[in-house]
């Protein structure tokens, strides 16, 4: 999707994945290597992706720079008619600043592409091999973060709240107050055993991935020393097992697979209250 009028110039919203350079999409390889100007935290994201970047282009890192000191960039950008890769870590939906500077982009009136990236919270349930939805545990995934950073929550976004549903939760931004974390987790209603799963930097060399029940949630964040880079899963679904999801049942049927009649009889008998 573009917005925008101008004709000349334009930024790209990269989403380059957890930190594993093959873990970026192969339209955001491409739209890097398109760029003339490559804008990207050193501190978020690997230094193999800028492999796809061509010969001589401009490198920015913008680890050290507010938005301020990025818009610059993007002036250029309409002025000399040039194209800005700006490399987001994970996603660039989720935590990424990205409506800022859409919105900033969109007053110049230059043109904005956003990429998708493979988000941490993938990334993560993908190392431990757990599905976060298994049929039956847990039908949803809450991705928030804890309260009382740089950023202030929204009413009724309280980690507390959300953990009254039980289901399963990633927490991004939130290792540092992981002794806070817990608690609310277990205030919500999370029994003390309930699986979680620490991440430190994960498909990165250094990655670091521990498993722990919630009781033990705040002594192993502390033990290891994580607190930045660090997702947090928790839910009953991390440890779950031993259900099917009707989709796959034989005795479904859809549009493309007709249901065996033995199974769709056994399934019936399953959905009976
Ligand atoms: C500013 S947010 C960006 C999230 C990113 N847009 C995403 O989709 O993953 C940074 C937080 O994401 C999580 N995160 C990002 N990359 C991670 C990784 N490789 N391993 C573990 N956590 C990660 C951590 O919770 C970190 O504090």
């Amino acid at each position: 999707m573009t917005g925008g009028d101008a004709t000349g110039g334009k930024v790209v919203f990269i989403g380059a994945g957890p930190g594993a350079a093959d873990l970026l999409t192969l339209r955001a390889a491409r739209a890097i290597g398109a760029a003339d100007v490559v804008i990207w935290a050193s501190s978020l994201v690997h230094p193999d992706v800028l492999e796809h970047a061509r010969e001589g282009v401009e490198i920015v890192d913008s680890a050290a720079l507010p938005m301020e000191g990025v818009l610059p960039y993007y002036e250029r950008a309409l002025r000399e008619g040039l194209t800005v890769a700006r490399i987001h870590s994970g996603d660039p939906a989720l935590w990424g600043a990205l409506q800022e500077q859409l919105d900033r982009c969109r007053e110049m009136g230059l043109r904005t592409e956003v990429v998708p990236g493979v988000s941490s919270f993938s990334a993560v349930a993908a190392a431990v091999q757990r599905e976060l939805t298994v049929p039956e545990v847990a039908q949803s995934v809450i991705l928030t973060r804890l309260g009382g950073g740089r950023t202030p929550m929204p009413p009724g976004e309280e980690v507390r709240r959300f953990a009254e549903h039980g289901t399963t939760m990633a927490l991004f931004l939130s290792a540092a107050r992981s002794r806070r974390l817990q608690q609310e987790l277990l205030e919500g209603g999370y029994p003390p055993d309930t699986p979680c799963v620490v991440a430190y930097r994960c498909t990165w060399p250094e990655e670091l991935i521990v498993r722990c029940t919630l009781g033990e949630l705040a002594d192993t964040v502390k033990a290891h020393r994580l607190w930045r880079h660090t997702l947090v899963l928790v839910g009953p679904a991390l440890a779950a097992g031993g259900t099917r999801s009707h989709l796959y049942h034989p005795g479904h049927f859809h549009g493309f697979r007709r249901a065996d009649p033995a199974a769709r009889a056994e399934l019936r008998e399953t959905r009976r209250p």
